[in-house]
């Protein structure tokens, strides 16, 4: 079965295709645009301009990488929420249009669940936490009692919106968490940093206002505030992924979201599983950020498992939350392995 993935939750257009032949799966394209802004933040309405002014180029492409024609796709999954209404609204729209079109069935699927699958498949564990770190999202998840729960996640900002606003602040533009990551190999001194963690939830804009106070002063190198924000941010991260480790008895953690491409986090991360005899699994760069083939393997497994939608049922889900999704999927236990 072949599966076409729509992602377009924020700054990014994605289209992956995905083919599922028993136990084994084969990513043939993933295919991903980005909005960016130098100065501002995500605005809406023009990442929205962006995905309707590069869907059509951007579906072309990953046809063309699977070397598959239209008429081949057996079904197509599009990111129903959460994200931005208007960004939401153009990957639903194109994806119920091409439903109908090829007449095949569609599927809304979540997005952060999207994530955590494409994770687990990526990896082959078996039944992770997941810490799911992003521009938006910060959360960690993990399955019990047939649905994926959120243990921990942010008070307040998404762990790379907070990174990206202070590189912003530093005037060195976006994304900033590759640069910022760059800035930290100079640090020598660690600057002490609020530490924010509320029982399993963690809080960030506090630590923004903070360091962008003592940027402004001038009395500290970039280098060292880089390095300084990093240790404990992520140090925050590793703590409640720590603690959810051991409240659910699970010995697998699966990084996910753009921010957990960043090699200091990865490192924390698995000297802690390391320290507690569990295992840290990293996904591929192109499986981490956002994309359309993780749209595209959740679209497969749900179908899998016996999901249908209508069209009726297709509108969009802004505010939706990883546990109102009812994971069957998972019970069933099957494995899927990547054929390489
Ligand atoms: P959402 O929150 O809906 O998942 P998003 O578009 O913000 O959406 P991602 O693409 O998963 O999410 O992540 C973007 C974040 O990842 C940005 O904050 C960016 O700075 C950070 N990021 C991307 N690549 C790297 C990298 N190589 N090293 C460090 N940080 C990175
Ligand atoms: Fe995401």
């Amino acid at each position: 079965m072949i599966c076409l993935g729509i992602e377009s939750t924020a700054h990014t257009f994605g289209a992956g295709i995905v083919r599922q032949e028993g136990s084994s799966v084969e990513i043939l394209a993933n295919v991903k645009d980005t909005y960016t802004s130098e100065k501002a933040g995500i605005v809406p309405k023009e990442a929205a301009e962006h995905h309707i002014n590069c869907f059509d180029r951007i579906i072309r492409q990953a046809l063309s990488d699977a070397k598959i024609r239209v008429s081949d796709i057996d079904l197509i999954s599009f990111s129903q929420g959460p994200g931005l209404g208007p960004c939401l609204r153009i990957g639903a729209f194109v994806a119920r249009s091409l439903a109908c079109a090829l007449e095949k069935p569609i599927i809304g699927v979540n997005h952060c669940i999207a994530h955590l699958e494409i994770g687990r498949l990526a990896t082959n564990a078996s039944d992770p936490v997941l810490m799911y770190a992003s521009g938006a999202n910060t959360q960690i998840i993990a399955f019990e009692g047939g649905k994926y729960r959120i243990f921990g996640e942010t008070l307040d900002m998404g762990i790379g919106n907070m990174i990206d606003t202070f590189a912003r602040h530093m005037g060195i533009g976006f994304p900033g968490g590759p640069k910022i990551y760059q800035l930290s190999l100079g640090g020598r001194k660690y600057i002490k940093l609020p530490y924010a963690v509320k029982g399993m939830d963690v809080s960030f804009s506090g630590i923004l206002t903070n360091i962008q106070q003592k940027y402004d002063s001038k009395k500290y190198s970039a280098e060292d505030l880089c390095y300084s924000l990093q240790e404990t941010i992520f140090a925050m991260l590793v703590e409640v992924s720590e603690r959810a480790m051991a409240h659910c008895g699970k010995s697998e953690l699966v990084l996910g979201g753009g921010v957990a491409c960043n090699k200091r986090l990865q490192e924390m991360a698995g000297i802690m599983c390391a320290e507690r005899h569990a295992k840290a699994y990293f996904p591929p760069p192109d499986l981490l950020v956002d994309n359309g083939a993780m749209i595209a393997w959740l679209g497969l497994l749900e179908h899998l498992s016996g999901v249908r939608m209508k069209i009726s049922e297709t509108g969009i889900r802004p505010y939706e939350r990883t546990d109102d999704i009812d994971a069957k999927w998972h019970s069933e236990k099957k494995k899927y392995f990547i054929k390489e």
